[in-house]
C-alpha cells in the first residue's frame, strides 16, 4: 500500500485529480464551504445522505470536480471508531469499480484520526496474492491522505506508514498456507527484516535448541518432518545499557493437535497458529520504519505440531530449559510448551518487560469473542500501558485474572507441572502455566486466539495485535522521540 500525505481542504479537494475522492463528513462538517459543501447540503436536504457513520453516497464524474468519483461518507460524531467505519464503507463501495488510487479528505474534526483512517483504508484494500496472484487485478494500491495541514500531521503520518506496513506483513505471513510458511520460511522472513538498519537476526536450529536445554520446545517439533527454528531478532535503537522489551511470538506453523488430534472440520485454520510470531515480525517491520530510541528483542519458537511415529505422546514427560519437568497430558496444548522455553531464554536479556503473543486457547475465544484479546500481566504498570495502547490504536484487549488458585489443576504426580488442567477457565490455566517461567521480569501475555484472524467469508489474518504493540513501544520511547510534537490540547483529545 502506497500512502501519501497532502494538504487538502474541501475547497482544494474539488480541484484535486484522483480516481476517487472520499470526503469524510462528520456531524460538525457544516462549517465547510464551496462546491463539495454545496453538494453535501443538497444531498442531505433531499434525504439521500446522512452523516451517520458508514453512510455512503457515490457520484460518477461529479460536475465541477476533478475527481472521477466522489464518495461522501458519514463519520457520525467523528470518533476514531466512526472514522474506521466510514473509511471501510467508502472503500468497499469503490471496490467494484476500476479505482486504483483513492484520496481521503479528512477535515479538521477528524484529522486527529489519521492513523486509524490509514489503517482502515489499508485493511479494506489488502489483497492476499501469495498463492492467488489472480486477485491482484482488482486492487486499490494508492491512498492519499488529505488533511488541513500536512506539516502538522507529519508525525502521525510516519506512524501510519509504519503501522500499515507492520500490519500488512503480519497479515501476509498469517495468511500464507502452512506449506508456504514453514518454520524455515519464517526464519527467512526474519532475515529479510535484518536488512533494515538497526535490525539483526539470528536463527537457531535443533542442535542449538537442544544444547540450550529447550526440551519442551524440541518435544513439540519431534513429530514433524519440518525442522524447527528458534528466531532471535534485535532492534537496537538505544544504548546497549538500556534494558530491552522482549516480544515472544508463538510460531506454530501448523497445529494438528499432534497425537491428541484435532477434529477435521476447520482444521485448515490452524495455519494461523503462528499469528503471534507474525505480529512480532510485523512489529519489527514497523520499528525499522519509525526508528525509535528503544531496544527490542523478538523471540519466535517456530515449529509444526504433527502426529506420527516420532511424535510426543500423552503422558510423556519432558524437561524444559528452566529445569522444570512437564507432564504432557494433551499434545494439543503445545503453544505453552514452545513458549515456556522462549520465556526462559528471555531472561538473558535482563528485560524491562516481556510480552508474549499467542493464539493460545479456544477458551479465550469463548470468553472474549473476536473483539478483545485476552491480557494477563504480573505487573500493574505494564498491564495499564498495554490496555491504554489497545484503546489508542483500536486494537483492544481485556485484563484477565491470574489468581494462584487457578493453577491447582496443573498439578502432576509425574512431573513438576502438567500442561493442561480441566476445561474450566482454559485461557487462565494456560496463562498460569506460562507464569511459572516468568518469575524474573515484568511479564504480560496476550491470548490472541480470537483476534488474530477471521473465519467464514472474510477468512484471513487481521494483523493484530501489531497496532497495540507498536503503540505500547512508542509510548516507551524518550519524549523527544514521540510522534507528538503537537500541542497539549490536541494531544489530550487524540483518538
Ligand atoms: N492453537 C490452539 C488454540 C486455538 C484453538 C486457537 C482454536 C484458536 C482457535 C492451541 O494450541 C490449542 O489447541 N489449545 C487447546 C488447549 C487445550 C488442549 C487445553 C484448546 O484451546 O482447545
Ligand atoms: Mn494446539
Ligand atoms: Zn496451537
Amino acid at each position: 500500500m502506497n500512502l501519501e500525505l497532502q494538504t487538502l481542504s474541501w475547497a482544494q479537494a474539488a480541484s484535486f485529480k484522483t480516481d476517487a475522492l472520499v470526503v469524510l463528513v462528520s456531524k460538525a462538517a457544516k462549517l465547510e464551504t464551496g462546491l463539495i459543501a454545496n453538494m453535501l447540503a443538497q444531498a442531505e436536504k433531499s434525504g439521500d445522505f446522512s452523516s451517520a457513520a458508514g453512510q455512503c453516497m457515490l457520484w460518477w464524474k461529479p460536475p465541477g470536480l476533478n475527481a472521477l468519483r466522489l464518495v461522501l461518507v458519514g463519520v457520525g460524531e467523528g470518533r476514531a471508531t466512526d472514522v474506521r467505519t466510514g473509511v471501510t464503507a467508502a472503500i468497499n463501495a469503490l471496490k467494484k469499480s476500476k479505482t486504483a488510487s483513492v484520496t481521503l479528505c479528512l477535515s479538521a474534526q477528524v484529522a486527529e484520526h489519521l492513523v486509524v483512517a490509514a489503517q482502515a483504508a489499508a485493511d479494506a484494500t489488502y489483497v492476499y496474492t501469495a498463492t492467488k496472484p489472480s486477485a491482484k487485478a482488482l486492487s486499490i494500491d494508492k491512498v492519499v491522505l488529505g488533511v488541513p495541514s500536512a506539516s502538522a500531521a507529519k508525525a502521525d503520518f510516519a506512524l501510519a506508514q509504519a503501522q500499515v506496513a507492520g500490519v500488512a506483513l503480519a497479515r501476509e505471513w498469517g495468511n500464507r498456507p502452512a506449506n508456504h510458511a514453514t518454520p524455515n520460511h519464517l526464519a527467512q522472513a526474519a532475515k529479510q527484516l535484518a536488512k533494515h538498519a538497526r535490525v539483526s537476526c539470528e536463527v537457531l536450529g535443533l542442535k542449538e535448541v537442544e544444547r540450550l536445554g529447550m526440551g519442551s520446545f524440541a518435544a513439540v517439533s519431534q513429530g514433524s518432518a519440518q525442522p524447527l527454528r528458534f528466531i532471535v531478532l534485535h532492534y537496537k535503537g538505544a544504548a546497549a545499557t538500556q534494558a530491552p522489551v522482549v516480544l515472544v511470538g508463538k510460531g506454530i506453523t501448523f497445529d494438528t493437535g499432534g497425537i491428541s488430534l484435532k477434529p477435521g472440520p476447520g482444521m485448515d485454520e490452524m495455519k494461523f497458529d503462528m499469528c503471534g510470531a507474525a505480529s512480532v515480525l510485523g512489529t519489527f517491520e514497523a520499528l525499522a520504519h519509525l526508528k525509535p530510541s528503544l531496544n527490542v528483542v523478538g523471540l519466535i519458537p517456530a515449529c509444526e505440531n504433527m502426529p506420527g511415529g516420532k511424535a510426543l505422546k500423552p503422558g510423556d514427560v519432558v524437561t524444559s530449559m528452566s529445569g522444570q519437568t512437564i507432564e504432557i497430558l494433551n499434545t494439543d496444548a503445545e503453544g505453552r510448551l514452545v513458549l515456556c522455553d522462549a520465556l526462559t531464554y528471555a531472561k538473558r536479556f535482563k528485560p524491562r518487560a516481556v510480552i508474549d503473543i499467542a493464539t493460545l486457547t479456544g477458551a479465550c475465544v469463548i470468553a472474549l469473542g473476536h473483539l478483545r484479546s485476552g491480557l494477563y500481566a504480573t505487573d500493574e504498570a505494564l498491564a495499564a500501558q498495554l490496555l491504554a495502547a489497545g484503546e489508542q490504536s483500536l486494537d483492544l484487549c481485556w485484563r484477565m485474572p491470574l489468581d494462584d488458585e487457578y493453577a491447582e489443576g496443573l498439578k502432576s504426580n509425574f512431573a513438576d507441572v502438567a500442561n493442561v488442567a480441566d476445561r474450566s477457565a482454559g485461557s487462565v490455566t494456560a496463562a498460569k502455566f506460562l507464569q511459572r517461567f516468568t518469575k524474573d521480569y515484568p511479564w504480560a501475555h496476550l491470548d490472541i486466539a480470537g483476534s488474530a484472524w477471521k473465519s467464514g467469508a472474510a477468512k484471513g489474518a487481521t494483523g493484530r495485535p501489531v497496532p497495540s504493540l507498536l503503540a505500547y513501544l512508542m509510548a516507551q520511547t524518550p519524549l523527544a522521540d514521540k510522534p507528538a510534537k503537537r500541542s497539549a490540547k490536541t494531544a489530550t483529545k487524540r483518538r
